[in-house]
């Protein structure tokens, strides 16, 4: 069903929830440009891969690698794991695996958001399994309250309450992606 982009409006109604605005473009780009410049300077001697994990990371994933000022490769995973709607299936999926050959490289994961941990313990393990150089993980979102895996996140866009939300790549239903800021399901 085809209705217009949603972007910037004051609410969305999906059904009988509402999604208010909970980051907005400005202070999400923002926030970016501060990660991208950390993480630029810290790897400034070194040439690493992005992996950026499919689908939820590709906006993320593109906004942060224009504030990445470093020669860099890229590249992605992709998962699946939540089925069509807002409760975890609890399990993980590898649809697609990487091509970059990642024995001795230096490795930065790209979330759009951890709620869980499952998911990046899952690429976690897969990815030690390959005897990597290094290992890190930067997420735009985390919900701290709702971890239950043990996972070290080395970067982290901003710290959200355990409450759904949707835009800027995260999906509800594999729909809103296309925002670009962030809407949280009001109660
Ligand atoms: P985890 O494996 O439980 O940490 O969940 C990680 C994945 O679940 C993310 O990469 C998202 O794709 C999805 N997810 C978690 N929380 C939300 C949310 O609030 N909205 C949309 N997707 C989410
Ligand atoms: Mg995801």
């Amino acid at each position: 069903m085809g209705t217009i982009k949603t972007s910037d409006k004051d609410e969305i109604i999906v059904g009988t929830e509402k999604f208010v605005p909970m980051l907005s473009e400005v202070e999400i780009q923002k926030r970016i440009a501060e990660l991208g410049k950390e993480i630029s300077e810290e790897y400034k001697t070194k040439l690493p891969i992005f992996i950026g994990i499919l689908n939820g990371s590709f906006m993320f994933m593109s906004d942060l690698m224009k504030n990445i000022n470093i020669n860099c490769e890229i590249d992605f995973f992709k998962l699946s794991s939540y089925g069509d709607e807002k409760i975890s299936s609890g399990r993980v999926k590898l649809v697609k695996d990487l091509n970059a050959d990642i024995t001795d490289r230096h490795l930065i994961i790209v979330e759009d958001i951890v709620d869980s941990g499952l998911s990046i313990k899952y690429v976690e393990e897969m990815i030690q399994s390959h005897n990597p150089a290094s290992m890190k993980v930067v997420t735009l979102l985390l919900k701290p309250e709702s971890l239950k895996y043990e996972v070290k996140i080395d970067y982290i866009g901003f710290k959200i309450p355990n409450k759904f939300v949707i835009g800027y790549g995260l999906d509800y239903a594999q729909k809103y992606r296309n925002l670009s800021s962030i809407y949280v399901l009001s109660d």
